[in-house]
Order: C-alpha cells, then structure tokens, then sequence
C-alpha cells in the first residue's frame, strides 16, 4: 500500500500543469465503441479509471491501443478499435471497481442492441443510485430488467425507437448512458433536464464528430436525431476542470505573498461561473488567460460561503479542497453540498490535522483562523477528491503529514507528488504496512 509522506509550510511557487479531464476521457472512451473501427482520443490522463475503462472496454472484443510514458507532462493518446465488438458484456469484477464502467450500458446497446452490465458497487459517501440511467434506457424503447446483480437491457427488434425522458435530479452520468444508446436509435429522443456539465459537452461534441445530430448541447434539453452509424474519429479530450480548480486553491494555501503562481494547459470556462466568482470573494488575485490561470499569493484569504450544485454552479468536487481553503480563512464560513448531501467522509481526518469543522446535515461550518493552525499527522484518505483535500491540508500543516491509502488519489490525479516536487513541495511516495502505517 503506498502513502504520501509531506513536510508542510513550503511554498508552492513556478508552475504546474493540468493533465486531461477523467469525467470526461472516460465517456469519450465508451464514445468510440458506437463506431465500427479504430477511433483516436488524444489527452488521456495516466489514472487508474483509465486502465480500469480500457479492460472493461477490452472484455467486449473491441482493442484498446495505450502505452504512457512516465512524463506527467507529455499528454497521451489512445487507439480505441472497436470493429470487432462480439460479446456485449460488463463484468462484476470490473465494474464495481469504477462505477463509470456501468456507461458501458448505453454503449453496447447502442452498438449492439444489447447488454448486460453489473451494477456499479457502492461508493465511500453512500449510495450512488442508477435509477436514472436505467428509466433514461427504458423511455428510449429498450427492455430491461435485473438479474442476479446485472442489467440486461435489449433494443427492440427492429432497433431502439426512441422516446423522450425527464430526469430528476439532473444526472452526468444517466445523460451521458442515455446519450450512447440514443445516437443510434431510429427516431427522434428528448432528454429535459439533461447535465450541462463540459464532461457531457465535450461528449457530445465527439458524438457530433462521429456523425450523430445532437442538438442543445449545453442546455438543460438534449433533442436527438438517431442515425443508422456512426464513424470512428480522431478527437481531443479537454483539461481537467477539477485539477485546475484544486491547484487554484493550492496556490491560495501555499503560494507566497505577491509571488504569482502559474497553472497550464487549462480551460477556466470549464470551471463554471459560481466557482470563479466565489474564488474572487476571496481575494486571491486570478488571471484568466488563454489556455492557463495565474494566481497570486496573498496573506489573507477571505471566508466564502459557497453551495455546490450541478454546472454551472459550483462543482462537488472541489468542495473537500474548499473545505481547506476556508479553514486558513480569516473568519468562519460555511461549505454546503446539494448534490451529495453527505460527501464529508475527509472532515475527520482533517480535524486529526487541527481543522476546526463541524457537519450538521448538508453543511459544514469552518472556523477560520487564527483558531485552526494544522499540524500534521496521519490521516486516511477515504475517496478520490477527500485524499487530494488532505494532501492540501498537509501542505500547510505544521510538521509532517501521512496520507494514507493514496490509491484512491491515484484513481484522478496523474502523478501528484512529481508535479507538487517540481512546484517546490517536500513530498514523497513510500509504500506502508496497514498495520504499522506509522513505519
Ligand atoms: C459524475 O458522477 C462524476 N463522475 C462525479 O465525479 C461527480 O461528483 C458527479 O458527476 C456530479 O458532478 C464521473 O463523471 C465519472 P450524477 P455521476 O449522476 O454521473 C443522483 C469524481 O470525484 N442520481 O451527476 O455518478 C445522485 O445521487 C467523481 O471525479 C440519481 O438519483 O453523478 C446525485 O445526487 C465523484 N439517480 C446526483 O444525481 C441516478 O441514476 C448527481 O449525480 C444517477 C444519479
């Protein structure tokens, strides 16, 4: 098992660089298995979903092209050939360890006509229903029904009709399931209250290069035109929005007073408006340019309240980073999640390091300083975007801090200890015994 071992109180100065969006590389991947034939995606991040996807994506027959170097900065492009696609089929063993593999539904029932796909496993905040994808499917004309753990959903005879279908809440996920199967069904679908999100942009823009007629991308009403087939393409997946706006606030933690940190390869209209605006409450001097963000160090970060909610509102998963930032703030503030209204598994371990938190319902409320100066300790990492939170805390925490079971930070950013080394923070990687973490 490995850890990330950090000596906090250095200054994060020079520069760092976003590699390619995971929300979004993961649909773009189930994308190319519509098209009979090699489709290229450029800008893959090294993740573990990634792997993860490319051996779900393989079980189904379809080839999967994609050997990374080691150089965090050097972007990666992936050959998805999926002429031979033959068993349409997602296993448990794979699925349950990324619940993005269950697009592989929408997928292969849009290629195929059929699939059958296990449940996604559960997820470290509690459930994370599918309910939507699976009445998105049904409204598009497929049959589906459960069995022993597995969807099995099958088009019609004569191929999917289409349908129109309202889903509440607005879901990234079930938008980007739907998608797949109604590219290619006979007539026409209409999705209300569609995700907004650039992952589901960027998506559809790759659908829209492969021939499929999508209007209303963006907005909250998909209208879809199913076409007889869709062909392979040579597409560029977008930068991370998540890793942008986490070393945004890193730079916020850590970057010294009027010095001016530098983020590249970046698009900031990804963030959405209500992060950008909330990050200029906090009176951190920001610098949108074109293709990267500078930020400002400052001696005083001002206390924000924000509240998450689907794009353009604030992002979920930048609300454990949040959460940091507002505990080196110079007052009290309060962090509200709508879309996971129990996403607060880093908030323990961050008061292990001194942050003064504390949960009631939806919401947490953080003191700011001068009450809550960190210092380090070891700390368990619990999902993706709460291990990246305490790897944040312990940059500003006094002495040394053990981020335990860093697998999970491993599954969305691409070698975050290189690019912090190079950026002027002490950390390291070592590997640990679960029962001697402290070794
Ligand atoms: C995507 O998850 C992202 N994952 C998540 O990022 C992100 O937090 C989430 O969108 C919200 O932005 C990927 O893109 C791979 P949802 P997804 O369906 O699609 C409810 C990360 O850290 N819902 O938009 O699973 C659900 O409970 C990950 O990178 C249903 O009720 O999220 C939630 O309240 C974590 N029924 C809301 O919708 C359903 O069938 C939004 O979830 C599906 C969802």
């Amino acid at each position: 098992m490995d850890k990330l071992v950090i000596q906090g109180g250095r200054p994060l100065t020079g520069r760092i660089t976003v590699g390619g969006s995971k929300n979004t590389a993961l649909p773009l991947m189930a994308a190319s298995l519509l098209a009979d034939g090699p489709s290229t995606i450029h800008n893959i991040p090294v993740l573990q979903d990634v792997f993860t996807f490319s051996n779900v994506i393989r079980v189904t027959g379809a080839r999967v092209t994609y050997s990374p170097d080691d150089d965090p900065s050097t972007p990666e492009s992936m050959v998805i050939d999926a002429s031979d696609v033959h068993f349409p089929e997602a296993p448990y063993e794979l699925v349950k360890k990324m619940r993005a593999s269950f697009y592989m539904l929408g997928a292969l029932l849009g290629r195929c006509g059929k699939a059958k796909v296990s449940l996604p496993g559960g997820c470290a905040w509690g459930p994370r229903p599918v309910d939507l994808h699976i009445k998105g499917i049904e409204a598009l004309g497929a049959e589906v029904r459960e069995e022993a753990g597995y969807v099995i959903a099958e088009a019609p005879a004569g191929g999917l009709p289409g349908g129109r279908f309202t889903m509440e809440p607005s879901s990234v996920g079930a938008t980007v399931n739907i998608l797949l199967a109604a590219v290619t069904a006979n007539g026409e679908s209409v999705i209300e209250n569609a995700a907004a999100e650039p992952d589901v942009v960027v998506f559809g823009n790759m659908l829209q290069a492969m021939g499929a007629k999508i209007d209303g991308l963006g907005t909250s009403t998909l209208t879809i035109q199913g076409v007889e087939t869709l062909n392979p393409v040579e597409f560029s997946n977008c930068p991370d929005r998540i890793e942008l706006g986490t070393y945004m606030i890193a730079a916020a933690l850590a970057t010294p007073a009027g010095e001016t940190f530098r983020i590249d390869s970046t698009n900031a209209d990804h963030l959405g408006d209500d992060f950008r605006q909330r990050f200029a409450e906090t009176g951190v001097p920001v610098t949108y340019g074109d293709g990267f963000v500078e930020v400002e160090g400052v001696d005083a970060i001002q206390p924000v309240d924000i509240v998450t909610a689907p794009y353009p509102g604030f992002p979920t998963d930048l609300q454990a980073q949040w959460t940091v930032m507002m505990s080196q703030a110079e007052g009290p503030s309060t962090v509200r999640d709508t879309v996971y209204t129990d996403r607060f598994k880093h908030v323990p371990e961050l008061r292990r390091l001194g942050a003064q938190l504390r949960v009631d319902g939806d919401t947490v409320h953080v003191n700011g300083k001068p009450n809550q100066t960190l210092s380090g300790a070891i700390v368990m990492s619990t999902d993706l975007r709460a291990s990246v939170s305490l790897v944040l805390a312990g940059m500003v925490a006094e002495g040394r801090t053990d981020v335990l079971r860093v697998y999970h930070l491993d599954r969305g950013y691409e070698k975050l200890e290189h690019k912090l080394q190079r950026a002027g923070i002490e950390i390291e990687r070592e590997s640990y015994d679960e029962n001697h973490p402290e070794g």
